[in-house]
């Protein structure tokens, strides 16, 4: 995030929230990491302008580009067991998904479990992490980026490549800490069952979409049939098998 304004009234914004605010760091995500690990307080949010090795999902580097980007990662002291770890995810989707239509007023989509998307294309992502019991929640949204490197212009895409020129990095951090905020608290109090129902309805990828999911060494082809109590997707194979997803990357496939 690039500041146009004094940090402190920035933060005067997100008071629930202790910012660390950095020019440049490897990834927001070892930083806030670290933190959790010395015990740091709830809501402690590392943002910065710059990532020299943005970490993605399943392995993957996240293409971080200086001053363009909202790269953060926040910590979050949520009382939550490792099965309870997709609830979180699906609840930090929908708050990206929210803090993008309303700086940016584009109307954007959720594919399982938790990337953001614009016209199909990949305009933010999701990764979150359990740190000494607390939930550690990177974001990454591509908000300037005028063009992507090669591999992934057909994949990837930015607010401002959509059309909305004019999004203030301030008014979108400051509207993804709050959304984060008030669904972590409902999260605590509601638990996951409200957040599957939101999840359904905000995802056209939640029910009757035809994908492609990548398993560890084999893909998977079929059709979505919504989530299970926990917040994982079912799939209805091809074959007529239905299987039960935990993890993978998931693509849309043509009929
Ligand atoms: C994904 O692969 O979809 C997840 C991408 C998460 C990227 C964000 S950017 C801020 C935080 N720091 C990182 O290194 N990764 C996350």
């Amino acid at each position: 995030m690039s500041l146009k304004r004094p940090l402190s009234l920035i933060m005067a914004r997100v008071p629930r929230w202790k910012v660390h605010w950095y020019t440049s760091v490897e990834s927001t995500q070892f930083e806030a990491a670290s933190l959790a690990e010395d015990g740091c307080e709830d809501r402690t949010c590392v943002v910065a302008q710059e990532q020299t090795a943005g970490m993605g999902r399943l392995g993957r580097k996240w293409h971080s580009e200086p001053g363009n980007g909202l790269y953060l990662s926040m910590v979050l002291s949520l009382p939550v067991p490792p099965d309870r770890v997709p609830g979180v995810t699906l609840a930090l989707g929908l708050a990206a998904k929210d803090a993008i239509e309303t700086s940016s007023e584009l109307e954007a989509d959720l594919r399982w479990p938790n990337d953001v998307l614009i016209n199909g294309r990949k305009v933010c992502g999701v990764l979150t992490q359990l740190v000494n019991q607390r939930v550690v929640a990177g974001v990454g949204i591509n908000v300037g980026h005028d063009r992507f490197p090669e591999e992934l212009r057909n994949i990837a895409t930015s607010l401002w490549l959509e059309g909305a020129m004019r999004v203030s990095m301030e008014d979108l951090f400051v509207a993804l800490l709050d959304n984060v905020d008030m669904r972590a608290t409902a999260f605590a109090r509601d638990g996951i069952a409200p957040l599957i129902e939101e999840f359904e309805r905000a995802s056209t990828y939640a029910v009757g979409k035809r994908v492609a999911v990548e398993q560890e060494g084999r893909v998977l082809r079929g059709f979505t049939e919504g989530l299970d109590p926990q917040g994982f997707l079912w799939l209805r194979e091809l074959n007529g098998a239905r299987t039960l997803i935990h993890a993978g990357g998931v693509r849309p496939e043509e009929e």
